[in-house]
């Protein structure tokens, strides 16, 4: 079985995306391995995915159940299937889920100065690679540079704080991955966490492709709700190599539930009345993992 670090690899070689889903429940790990099996079919080979989970969706799910979950899938049926610590806000916070056996983690310090944000990663960096060599694993550790607002939700308008003149530069993205080491980096080319009504912004390729030249480790686009579909292509030829979904998800399962229990008042039973949930995800990330694969 190919390691996380190898899947993201042959991505960048393939120039293709590996797409990196949130969950809040089994329900949508559920909606989001049934789509990467449907896609798999349809390639004719194992497709990668990488499930993700931010701090409040692991305490909602529970660290250890999430990756016992995706762990016992990837055992069970020898599918690339991995799981990712999403946006951790501290060191602490960080190591429970390294400790727990998550095979990536984001350390998220981007509100402080990027020198104070390099000093945690570093540390996370090295608290993982002396993990890796203790339990004989390959943990990667991601970091962001340049602030995309935070929270997966539906926006007014774009968050405060995020312009073009806010966006990575290459010559601060080459600095931070020589001063931490970090395995990928999420920049900020013009995407926002979450949709923005009337639309999110345009990417912007010409600055992910200099940014990958200037920072030589592969690429993370976060906020990944949203975007136009040749904007996500544009950003993976410029060199993005994993993409992340989480809005377009909660808002799938949201409104399907929502029309379900309209429509059925008197349905108690959640199998019934949760499987339009999780067939509103599945076809979500079916359609966004065929685009971030290049499949029509
Ligand atoms: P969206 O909610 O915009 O899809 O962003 C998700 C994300 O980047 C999670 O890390």
């Amino acid at each position: 079985m190919k390691t996380l670090r190898e899947c993201i690899k042959e991505a960048e070689e393939k120039k293709v995306a590996i797409g990196h889903f949130n969950i809040s429940n089994l329900e949508a790990l559920h909606g989001i391995y049934a789509a990467t099996k449907q896609v798999s079919e349809l390639a004719g080979y194992q497709v990668p995915v990488i499930i993700g989970l931010s701090e409040g969706e692991e305490e909602f799910v529970g660290r250890h159940e999430a990756e016992a979950l995706i762990a016992e899938i990837r055992e069970n049926d020898n599918y690339p299937i991995f799981v990712n610590a999403d946006h951790h806000h501290s060191f602490e916070r960080f190591k429970e889920s390294i400790d727990a056996g998550y095979d990536m983690a984001i350390i998220d310090e981007v509100k402080l100065s990027i020198e104070e944000n390099a000093a945690i990663v570093k540390q996370c960096v090295a608290y993982a690679k002396e993990k890796s060599k203790e339990d004989n694993r390959d943990i990667l550790v991601e970091a962001e540079l340049g602030f995309i607002g935070s929270s997966s939700k539906i926006r007014d308008k774009i968050p405060e704080g995020v312009s073009e003149a806010t966006m990575t530069k290459p010559e601060d993205a080459k600095h931070f991955v020589q001063a931490t080491g970090i395995d990928l980096l999420a920049p900020s080319v013009g995407n926002v966490h979450g949709m923005v009504k009337g639309g999110n912004p345009k990417l912007h390729p010409d600055r992910i492709k200099e940014i990958k030249e200037a920072a030589g480790v592969p690429l993370v686009l976060h906020g990944g709700s949203g975007i136009a579909d040749e904007d996500f292509t544009e950003a993976i030829a410029a060199g993005i190599s994993v993409i992340h979904i989480n809005t377009e998800i909660r808002v799938a399962y949201h409104d399907a539930l929502k029309k379900f229990m309209e429509e059925n008042p008197d349905e108690t039973t959640p199998y019934r009345f949760l499987q339009p949930g999780v067939e509103a995800i599945q076809k979500v990330v079916f359609a966004r993992m065929k685009l971030f694969n290049n499949m029509k």
